[in-house]
């Protein structure tokens, strides 16, 4: 295992401490997520009963791998607690998240749990958000207004430098398709000046299905070191 992939290993491990017998978990997106499932796979053999809810299908396939009993999001009222990976965390526990494309499912069981535990490699934490470019969920209707649009809110709320890119992948460039069915924009900015207020901009474009700055969600970050883990929590 490379340092950062043990960096998540080890973040994902110190996540287990907040799972008890019977809970409801939420699984999230994403390579430290998967060593999460795996290791909740590990514990259910072990004889722990918890059921997943599934953030992706990618992570529904996973905890069908590996044995974790899981639940369709319509099953439930609520979640004990989520575990997801971040692709970064301001101080105030405020996230960008999305890189694997799962944003709008892992912010609906973010949303509906208790308590929202987030494990990542430690370079993941940034004073300031923005260096990651913040992926967006849009319609693929209209997707290329929209995509302005989201450059003219990030603009207007004080980022330089905005680029904005459909998210493509394989040798023929085509559009990533989410779980949802959506496409996914990448608003690249060097860094985002006030979260709050791009946040709440962005979810007044027409078209825009949800954005991956999360806000008021995260209860714990754990981040993970080539050796241990740190655990802070608000
Ligand atoms: C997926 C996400 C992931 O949690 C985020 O991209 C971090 O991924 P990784 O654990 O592979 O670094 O938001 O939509």
């Amino acid at each position: 295992m490379s340092d950062s992939d043990l960096a998540k290993f080890n973040a994902a491990q110190a996540a287990l401490a907040y799972i008890k017998d019977g809970m409801v978990v939420g699984l999230g997106t994403g390579s430290t997520s998967a060593h999460f499932v795996r290791l909740l796979g590990d514990k259910v053999r072990q004889g722990l009963r918890v059921k997943g809810v599934p953030t992706s299908e990618a992570t529904r396939n996973l905890a069908e791998q590996v044995g974790v009993p899981l639940l369709e999001i319509s099953q439930v009222t609520s979640i004990d607690v989520d575990v997801d990976g971040a692709d970064e965390i301001d101080p105030q526990f405020r996230l960008v998240k999305g890189g694997g494309g799962a944003l709008l499912r892992e912010k609906i069981v973010a949303a509906a749990s208790k308590r929202v535990v987030v494990i990542a490699d430690a370079s993941k934490w940034v004073e300031t958000l923005g260096a990651f470019p913040l992926p967006v969920e849009v319609t693929r209707f209209g997707f290329a207004l929209t995509a302005q649009r989201i450059k003219e809110a990030l603009q207007a709320t004080g980022c330089e430098g905005v680029e904005v890119a459909l998210r493509v992948s394989g040798k023929a460039n085509e559009p990533v398709i989410t779980d949802g069915g959506n496409y996914i924009i990448d608003a690249h900015a060097k860094r985002i000046p006030d979260a709050n207020v791009l946040a709440a901009a962005l979810q007044q474009i027409a078209g825009v299905v949800e954005h991956g700055i999360f806000i008021g969600l995260a209860h714990v970050v754990i981040l993970g070191k080539a050796k241990g883990a740190e655990v802070k929590e608000l």
